[in-house]
């Protein structure tokens, strides 16, 4: 059997990159899945792809940092497969380098916004919706492990780092109550905005790539397995935990 076969399963930014992955990798383990993007577009073309494969899913527009809108979506969640059993939280503004005293404070508080606090309210509302259901588990998407630094991207990597944080204390309030929440720690993956970077300037690329200690970057379903995997019973005794996925780079 399927390692999710009857759940439903949730993922945000699932319009492309990594969510798309992790959308496309629930549902192939039987879970029916609940696709969110900010573009319905993107959204729209992941059910698609599931439905293709004999896969169940619906497509929900939703802006992550709008709390009426993320109560909106797991609402949607339960009144079309009747409960919430798994969550991936990984939409993402990507707003690129800067130093720190260039930031205009509405460029800073809109990253912010869909970055630190979306994750809080999506898990906010998440959690609500797996209390009812008796448990679930949650996988925050955050950035390298908890000390990476890269220049210009402060307004970035404060927003990741502070995820898991909220990880480990979400982690703490509700692991009593069933819920697993845990977090997955991306290296550097062949997503749409990375290909574009490497069109432009293929250098970067190669210096990503010397990196790494497996010399490559990830496919993103390199990473959705690793987020998948502690979404399943086979985690279940994983709890509060971050997970990097980043090719070894951690250790360079
Ligand atoms: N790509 C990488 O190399 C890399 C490395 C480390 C961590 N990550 C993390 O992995 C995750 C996925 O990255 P990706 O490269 O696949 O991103 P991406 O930009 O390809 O996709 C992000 C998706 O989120 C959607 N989105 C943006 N704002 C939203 C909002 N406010 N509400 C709902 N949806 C919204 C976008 O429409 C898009 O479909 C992110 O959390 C990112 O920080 C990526």
């Amino acid at each position: 059997m399927a390692a999710l076969e009857g759940k439903v399963a949730l993922v945000t930014g699932a319009g492309r990159g990594l969510g798309r992955a992790c959308a496309r990798i629930f549902a192939r383990e039987g879970a029916r899945v609940v696709v969110v993007d900010l573009r319905p577009e993107g959204g729209e073309e992941t059910v698609q792809l599931i439905k293709d494969a004999g896969g169940e899913a619906i497509a929900v527009g939703a802006d992550v940092s709008q709390p009426a809108q993320v109560e909106a979506m797991v609402r949607a969640a339960v009144e079309t497969y009747g409960g919430l059993d798994c969550a991936i939280n990984n939409a993402v503004y990507f707003y690129g380098r800067h130093p720190l005293a260039d930031i205009p404070d509405e460029d800073w508080n809109r990253a912010l916004a869909v970055n630190y606090t979306g994750v809080f309210l999506c898990m906010k509302h998440e959690i609500r919706a797996m209390l009812e259901r008796g448990g679930g588990a949650i996988v925050n998407v955050g950035s390298g492990n908890e000390h990476s630094s890269k220049p210009g991207l402060s307004w970035y990597l404060s927003a990741k780092q502070a995820i898991y944080g909220l990880t480990k204390v979400a982690a703490l309030d509700y692991g009593g109550q069933g819920i697993r929440v845990n977090a997955i720690g991306p290296g550097s993956m062949w997503t749409p905005a990375l290909r574009q970077t490497a069109e432009q300037n293929p250098h970067h690329v190669e210096q990503l790539e010397a990196l790494t200690p497996l010399r490559r970057l990830a496919e993103p379903e390199e990473v959705a397995e690793a987020a998948i995997w502690l979404c399943t019973d086979k985690a279940s005794y994983v709890l509060g935990h971050t997970l990097v996925a980043d090719g070894g780079a951690v250790l360079g």
